[in-house]
């Protein structure tokens, strides 16, 4: 039976044993299943977060409209064999008066972070609030985040965190659309249209010239005038830095709109 638990008393009430971490904001898919399955697999504990992170949504954004779905939540946590949900009230993570922000210079910047000014700083903020709490040695995080996974490495450190962050593989659908808690939003005809994304980042994959490679991308996802691309770039890893030609490490980022839904992407290239 997996323990719900909703204070950071009860969490240090905890016994001090190995602890496998799944920071989550809920709305659990298949996606987040995998993480859970490789902590319980690496650990002897794994605690699950189920917490909507207001300070990564800006004002603009989808916050209250962001799914809650608690039941559902606890059902996968506990066929996933999990032993513990944290799911704390905001006043538990931020309690009143707070006014203590972690930021990651230039790597919150580019990418998702031009288009969504303070998101990287609520991420960074909450996920070493969550540490700091939780005290986990190891911390999942899904690939398709690939810029959190980044900001992440960095604060951890920067800071040096006692934690090791764990990057696993983006669970796809059969037709290659990654798994997001955003994907239920897609309208019908949207969702058959947004498997273009992981083609755009397939067909650019044997390029090593980024103003061709771009090129062929952006030819694929043209072929979907319904996806509003907002941006589609090459940068190196682990710095975000841009480059002109994929040598080292690198990955394509991708993100852009079905209507009111927001997609991203990304593919870390072969080579690297
Ligand atoms: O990836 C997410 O779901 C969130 O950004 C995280 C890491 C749980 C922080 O709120």
């Amino acid at each position: 039976m997996t323990q719900v638990l909703r204070t950071a008393a009860e969490l240090r009430a905890l016994p001090r044993e190995s602890l496998g971490f799944v920071p989550t904001m809920g709305a659990l898919h298949e996606g987040h299943a995998a993480l859970l399955r490789r902590s319980v697999q690496e650990n002897p504990r794994t605690l699950l977060s189920v917490f909507v992170n207001p300070t990564q949504f800006g004002p603009a954004e989808d916050f209250s409209r962001y799914p809650r779905t608690f039941e559902a939540d606890l059902a996968l946590a506990e066929r996933e064999k999990v032993d513990y949900l944290f799911a704390p009230l905001p006043e538990e993570i931020y309690p009143p008066g707070w006014r203590t922000f972690i930021e990651v210079e230039k790597l919150q910047e580019v990418l998702c972070g031009k288009y969504r000014p303070g998101h990287f700083r609520g991420v960074a903020t909450v996920v070493h609030r969550l540490f700091q709490l939780v005290r986990p040695h190891k911390a999942y995080f899904g690939q398709k985040d690939l810029q959190q996974c980044v900001v992440l490495e960095k604060m951890v450190a920067d800071l040096g965190l006692p934690v090791s962050i764990e990057i696993c593989p983006t669970v796809r659908e059969q037709d290659g659309l990654a798994l997001s808690s955003r994907n239920r939003y897609l309208t019908a005809e949207e969702r058959e249209q947004a498997p273009v994304i992981y083609r755009a980042l397939l067909a650019a994959q044997e390029e090593k010239e980024v103003s061709l490679l771009l090129a062929r991308a952006r030819a694929m996802l043209a072929q979907v005038p319904a996806f509003e691309l907002q941006y589609l770039e090459v940068r190196s890893l682990p710095n975000l830095e841009e480059i002109s030609r994929v040598e080292g490490r690198a990955a394509i980022f991708v993100a852009g709109y079905f209507g009111k839904t927001r997609l991203i992407d990304n593919r870390i290239f072969k080579s690297a």
